[in-house]
């Protein structure tokens, strides 16, 4: 049976109060739709819809990228009604896998539990129990423990409030008998909706076996409907990543203070400190320690490199044994080598700095090409930009750049030069000899300061 993956996407999401759609709300990095997307894909679909609503163009534009098909559904009248907009493109031997865009924490091998209950011809329905099961659908079974029917929160009766097992709205079928049962759904309900969860009490009637595939943790489960939900999904997803590296061989000074947003790859012994932030596609060698408080994006740092407290990089490569921070910002496109440093209140944008170069207080390198052992001492600016283009300071290997120095750009220090403290350096500087830019000092003789009026 041919799987096909309809995703519910077109609510407007009106308790979050933003103007962002519920489904391309930011979770652990990726959207709460890209979520179910990349659940959804492990178990390699042979076809993926999402269902979006009037207005949610938006929605579609944010992801371009995902493979799957857009269906639009004009009108939102509910969650059943939402997959009769999906009809048309399946076919009655596939096998249907109904997701909700706003439940984004389900495992792929939770999914993989509920297609192997449908293809025993089952409908499989996805269930949790929860502490608190307030505002979801609750499992009704019978003395026999079957499901005979889901209850909406709005229609429960007293004792059914008290069920705790409770509709995750997520389920797998046949296709056909699905569509079946969609043509005798309607809305007579306290929502005035056509409720997905109905389908539920027709296959009861047709013999069809409901199977309440009970979630392994209740994480999995989340709907996010407001603020609070999604950072209550944030917390649970920040868990369960951190969960997975330290199992991983990932040293977490506190595995509650750390955020991931992107993927991370590292080699042994590599120690995080607390509150770190790592965004995109960040790669650790062997040894890595990163202090607290660092912001790592889209980086791939070497063995033995230190990244010290509160230091900001982006989009950068840096080598082996390299000493970062504290308080230092690496920009894009900055490749450090081996044995560099980078101090406090050090910027480097779109820079080389050489194996064992220094920069270690208060500089801003920019567009410059730094080669071995070089010294940039405190102050010291590359003034890369004339405020139409940026130019490039070249700076060869093992020279000397004095404190509080600034290099006017297009400009090259010879390999070996010493260029004097203060100086303002706009013309190339010959290697292997010292260059001073700046005017002499003078004492003035007999000088005496103003005296005051009394
Ligand atoms: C639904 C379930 C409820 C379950 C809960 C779990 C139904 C009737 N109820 O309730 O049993 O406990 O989810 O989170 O299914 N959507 C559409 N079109 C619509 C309506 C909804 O695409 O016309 C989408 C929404 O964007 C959302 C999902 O379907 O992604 C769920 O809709 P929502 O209104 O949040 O349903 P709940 O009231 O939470
Ligand atoms: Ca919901």
């Amino acid at each position: 049976m041919a799987l096909s993956v309809v995703i519910l996407a077109a609510g407007q999401g009106k308790r979050m109060h933003s103007d962002l759609p519920k489904v391309s709300q930011p979770l652990g990095g990726a959207t709460l739709l890209e979520h179910v997307v990349r659940a959804a894909g492990a178990l390699a679909p042979a076809h993926t819809q999402v269902i979006y609503g009037h207005g949610g163009e938006g929605v579609r534009e944010r992801h371009a990228h995902l493979p799957v098909s857009w269906t639009l559904q004009a009108e939102q009248l509910g969650t059943g009604h939402a997959v009769m907009q999906a009809l048309p493109q399946l076919k009655d031997a596939d096998l249907a896998l109904i997701l909700y865009g706003d439940v984004p924490l389900v495992r792929p091998g939770t999914l993989k539990r509920l297609t192997d209950s449908a293809e025993k011809g089952h409908l499989a329905v996805l269930t949790a129990r929860v502490p608190d099961p307030r505002g979801y659908g609750r499992m009704v079974r019978d003395g026999a423990g079957r499901v005979t029917r889901i209850v909406e929160e709005k229609d429960t009766s007293p004792a059914e409030k008290h069920i705790d097992e409770v509709n995750t709205g997520l389920m797998a079928c046949n296709a056909g008998k699905l569509r079946g049962w969609l043509a005798k759904v309607g809305n007579k309900n306290a929502q005035k909706e056509y409720y997905l969860t109905d389908v539920i009490a027709l296959a009861v009637q047709d013999g069809i076996v409901v199977d309440g595939v009970l979630a392994d943790h209740h994480d999995e489960i989340h709907g996010i409907n407001d603020k609070q939900q999604l950072a209550q999904a944030e917390e649970a997803l920040r868990k369960r990543i951190a969960g997975e590296l330290m199992l991983a061989g990932l040293t977490l000074r506190d595995p509650c203070r750390f955020d991931l947003r992107g993927s991370l790859e590292f080699g042994r012994d590599c120690v995080v400190d607390v509150n770190c932030v790592m965004e995109g596609k960040v790669t650790l060698g062997n040894r890595v320690k990163i202090g607290p408080g660092a912001v790592i994006k889209d980086c791939a740092i070497g063995d033995d490199t230190e990244v010290l407290a509160h230091s900001v990089l982006d989009g950068a490569r840096i080598g082996r044994k390299v000493r970062i921070g504290p308080f230092a910002r690496i920009r894009p496109e900055t490749v450090l080598g081996d044995e560099a440093h980078v101090g406090n209140f050090v910027e480097v944008k779109k820079s080389r700095l050489g194996a064992g170069s220094k920069a270690n207080h208060l500089a801003y390198v920019g567009d410059a090409q730094v080669g071995e052992k070089v010294n940039i001492g405190a102050g010291v600016i590359t003034c890369n930009y004339d405020g139409v283009a940026k130019h490039t300071t070249v700076i060869e290997d093992g020279a000397f750049v004095g404190s509080d120095t600034t290099l006017v750009a297009p400009v090259t220090i010879g390999a070996g030069a010493y260029i004097g403290a203060g100086s303002t350096i706009n013309k190339d500087a010959p290697a292997g000899q010292l260059t001073l830019a700046r005017a002499k000092q003078t004492t003035i003789p007999g000088w005496k300061p103003p005296a005051k009026k009394s």
